[in-house]
């Protein structure tokens, strides 16, 4: 069993190949908060794929991990295995997600990091990956798949090889992380430029967490201050119309993956 949480789509991609190629059943996390998992044997796994925003757990998936119900005790020990999308470094995330599993009674068996197309754009000097860029990370996204498919079906623990934490991981995770999601994460920064929005609806269907409405009167987005910051909004708005505080104008967009 796969449990995933995706915004913009790269980590549902990666979370439907992993199922397709381990014969396994996927269940988006939204839709799964607070219920516990029902295996078909003691023998299956569980999977979590979701990407990394600041360094650690998108808010959603913190949340789901929170509310997940204890393993059964009388089962002997799952294997329990992370797969984090990210576009380039993960920090501690690993750790993050290892404690907020052991707190839930669960122990985390393996965690692979795999490198995507990045998605943050909001702070000044990110953007979008070149498409160059892009093509390098797909063209080795299939041989990490096949090697992570593999570790999984023996059942192997990860080593440190598996994961990229880049420089300074504790101090992006342990300090960077709480005040980017303290001051960085609230919808109220996202703005629609009214002029040029056409009220489609498309950021509003693709948001994974039904945090967006169109307003009736203005056919414009309204946020209702329920975000975990993936930026499908943003990314999905076919004219550029939405922009999170003063840095996205002029940055690149990704489409998004259904
Ligand atoms: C809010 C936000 C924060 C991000 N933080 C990180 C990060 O700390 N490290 C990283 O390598 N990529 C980061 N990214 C890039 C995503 O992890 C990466 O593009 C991921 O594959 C997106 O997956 P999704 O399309 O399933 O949402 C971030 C993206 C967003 C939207
Ligand atoms: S409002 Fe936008 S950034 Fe927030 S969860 Fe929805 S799509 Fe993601
Ligand atoms: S996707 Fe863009 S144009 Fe369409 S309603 Fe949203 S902001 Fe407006």
């Amino acid at each position: 069993m796969i449990y995933f949480f995706s915004g913009t789509g790269n980590s549902l991609r990666l979370a439907r190949q992993l199922a397709a190629q381990l014969g396994e059943r996927l269940l988006p996390m939204t839709e799964a908060v607070g219920t516990a998992p029902s295996f078909a044997t003691n023998h299956e796994a569980l999977g979590l794929v979701f990407p990394v925003y600041a360094w650690g757990l998108p808010l959603v998936v913190d949340q789901f991990v929170a509310a997940l119900p204890h393993p059964a005790a009388a089962v002997p020990k799952r294997y329990v295995y992370a797969v984090l999308t990210c576009g380039d470094d993960i920090g501690q995330t690993d750790r993050l997600l290892r404690s907020a599993l052991g707190r839930r009674g669960w122990e985390l068996s393996a965690v692979f990091s795999v490198q995507l197309r990045n998605t943050y754009v909001c702070l000044p000097g990110f953007d979008v990956d070149t498409p160059a860029l892009t093509a390098t990370k797909e063209a080795r996204t299939e041989a990490r798949l096949g090697d992570i498919v593999e570790r999984i079906r023996s059942r192997s623990a990860s080593s440190a090889a598996d994961i990229t934490p880049g420089a300074f991981p504790w101090l992006k995770s342990r300090v960077l992380r709480p005040l980017f999601n303290r001051f960085l994460t609230a919808d109220s920064h996202f703005r629609c430029n009214s002029p040029v929005c056409t009220g489609c609806g498309r950021c509003a269907k693709a948001c994974p967490l039904g945090n967006i409405d169109i307003d009736a009167s203005s056919r414009t987005p309204r946020w209702k201050g329920h975000c975990t910051h993936c930026l499908a909004c943003y990314h999905a708005c076919p004219h550029h119309a939405i922009n999170y505080g003063f840095f996205t104008q002029g940055k690149g967009q990704v489409a998004i993956i259904r």
